[in-house]
């Protein structure tokens, strides 16, 4: 095993785009996955859990699934099934399930894959951030370990679940800000992004003609979270999550500025709005690489070529 491969903690809650960032960083050798752990967002956490457990069976993935928390801090859960389906993954026959959830929850493993790791990971959060934010409130002394957190969730102005929040920081609002102040480094993959990460039916076609097993389950979950966007006039399928993979292994991909976000928790219709600062100066505060555009056609490329090395 390289050391020059960058360690993660994939926090996900699969999810269709957490499946296909999934997908895409076991196929990247220059990612090497630690752990998978799940959260109640998209659906419940058991179910997030079994389709996290399908995809690592699916992928024959060596890291461990542990599963984590069942509701947010303080709020009660909002899941979107009428974007995800009522298991989360709706759409093509769903793989079987050889490998179980590890017994021990997520926060205990991912604080025991912190420990262990010879340098520190990045944690790749593509869900509510109530795992991360716990571990960081629970284990401060382990901000050492992590070098940084790349998420996709928040905007710079206008929401996907309520005007102006996005689903991800929406539904657990006090752990993003946990983890938005934590000083840690952080990349943002917001709404502004990700919309433009789309994925059209010739692209699902180009995948699908790939043909491998791989290929053809990935298309398969996109042609149903297609059809979810293409009734809410989207031009493809927005590829959320995928962004805070790729810009891992691709940053050159991806245009973004610094700046410092902060996260409303006690609005009375802002709640889960990140407030979003960019700045042009130096600003020892600003702790937060938000990313403003990608260069789609290079995305999906490098989706392609990337989901081609699978069988
Ligand atoms: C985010 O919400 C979830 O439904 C997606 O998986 C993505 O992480 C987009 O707002
Ligand atoms: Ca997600």
């Amino acid at each position: 095993m390289s050391s020059n491969r960058i360690p993660v903690i994939v926090d996900c809650d699969p999810g269709h785009d957490d499946a296909v960032a999934l997908f895409f960083a076991h196929a990247r050798k220059e990612i090497d996955i630690r752990l998978v752990s799940t959260v109640a967002g998209n659906q419940t956490v058991e179910k997030t859990t079994l389709n996290a457990q399908r995809i690592i069976s699916f992928l024959k993935m060596k890291a461990p699934v542990a599963r984590g928390a069942s509701k947010p801090l303080f709020r009660d859960l909002i899941t979107a099934e009428s974007v995800h389906g009522e298991s989360g993954l709706d759409g093509p026959v769903l793989p079987d399930v050889h490998i179980s959830a590890v017994e021990q929850p997520a926060f205990s493993m991912m604080v025991k894959v912190l420990e262990e790791s010879e340098k520190p990971l990045t944690i790749v959060a593509t869900a509510a951030l109530t795992n991360v934010g716990l571990l960081l409130l629970l284990r401060p002394d382990l901000k050492s370990r992590i070098e940084r957190i790349s998420l996709m969730g928040g905007s710079l102005s206008g929401g996907n679940w309520s005007p102006s929040a996005e689903f991800n920081i929406l539904v657990d609002p006090e752990a993003a800000h946990v983890v938005f102040s934590s000083g840690l480094p952080i990349i943002m993959s917001p709404l502004e992004l990700t919309h433009r990460a789309l994925v059209t039916t010739s692209d699902i076609e180009r995948i699908r003609s790939i043909g491998s097993r791989s290929a053809l389950l990935v298309a398969g979950l996109l042609d149903y979270f297609w059809k979810v966007h293409e009734r809410a006039g989207f031009l493809g399928a927005p590829l959320h999550d995928l962004c805070a993979v790729a810009v891992l292994t691709a940053p050159e991909i991806f245009q973004g500025k610094r700046g410092r976000v902060q996260v409303e928790c006690e609005g009375v219709y802002s709640n889960g709005t990140t407030v979003v600062s960019l700045v042009d100066f130096p600003d020892p505060d600003a702790n937060v690489e938000v990313l403003l555009d990608l260069d789609r056609e290079v995305l999906v490329d490098l989706l392609v070529t990337t989901l081609e090395t699978l069988d």
